[in-house]
């Protein structure tokens, strides 16, 4: 059976490029990804920003749909990955570059951060970057993914140390620089905001027995594709495939994936209108 080629794992397979995105795979669960960016965008203080950024856009998704969400504003996505870029409406404004290192040419009203501090070591010295962009009123709203205790995780890490890859899988970047609400809330508090922070577990429902497997190819497994060879990427998903099935079974067409995300809005002036 030709498992790599159903999952997407041949776009991953022998990059040497830790910071590689594959859009294709990333969209495949395109509507569970949207959700939380919804919740998100939807507990922004009502307010008329004229100035946006949307840190680690992407696709251009988000930063559409904050566009349509606030047409009055300028709206600029900035990724780090060309690949993510690459087909990204071109009305959007975008820029290539690193958001640590990136500053807007003048202060903005709000910056969205969906999906990316989990990957920046230092959360805390990114969000006070982040912070550092926004104007006397500004707004800064964020979102990560915080399952890095979950089985999924558990066993990817378990897999990894398992094998004659397991020296170099130690060099590996997990996606897991994640902080503890309090933690996001004192990073931002210290930077003079105002601080919501809250967290939502969501259960989502996948279609296909492989489902969980192709969900991490998208995102936590992209650093171990870049670390292992072809043959050696196969090897590691024929080990992860068994127990993940096991973790997360097929009932009635669906595997059931719980999710836990964290959630910030941070503001110099109230965080709710
Ligand atoms: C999981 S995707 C989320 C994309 C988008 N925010 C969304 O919600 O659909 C994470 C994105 O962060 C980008 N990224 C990671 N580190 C970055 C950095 N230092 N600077 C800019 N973008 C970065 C990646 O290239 C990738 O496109």
């Amino acid at each position: 059976m030709l498992f790599i080629h159903d999952v997407g794992l041949a776009h991953l397979m022998g990059t040497r490029d830790a910071m590689r995105w594959d859009p294709a795979v990333y969209e495949r669960f395109r509507s569970e990804r949207e959700r939380p960016f919804r919740d998100l965008v939807a507990a922004l203080p009502q307010r008329p920003y004229r100035r946006i950024v949307d840190a680690g856009c992407g696709t251009g998704r988000t930063t559409r749909t904050l566009a349509e969400r606030f047409p009055a504003a300028t709206v600029t996505g900035v990724d780090a990955s060309a690949e993510m870029l690459q087909d990204v409406d071109p009305a959007l404004r975008l820029v290539q570059a690193d958001i640590r290192v990136w500053r807007p040419s003048e202060p903005v009203d709000l910056v969205v951060a969906n999906a990316v501090l989990h990957w920046l070591p230092g959360p805390e010295e990114t969000l006070r970057h982040l912070a550092g962009w926004l104007d006397d009123d500004g707004a800064l709203a964020f979102q990560v993914p915080a399952n890095h205790e979950e089985p999924s995780h558990r066993i990817v890490r378990e897999v990894a140390s398992e094998g004659g890859w397991a020296d170099r899988l130690r060099e590996a970047e997990w996606g897991d620089h994640v902080l503890s609400l309090y933690g996001y809330a004192r990073a931002l508090r210290s930077e003079g905001l105002e601080v919501e922070a809250w967290e939502t577990r969501y259960l989502h429902m996948l279609e296909g027995e492989d489902a969980v497997l192709e969900w991490l190819l998208g995102t936590t497994l992209r650093p171990v594709a870049a670390l292992l060879s072809v043959e050696e990427m196969a090897r590691f998903v024929a080990a992860l495939r068994p127990r993940l099935r096991e973790a997360y079974p097929l009932e009635a067409g669906k595997v059931a994936f719980p999710f836990l995300r964290r959630f910030g809005v941070a503001s110099h002036g109230r965080t709710r209108s």
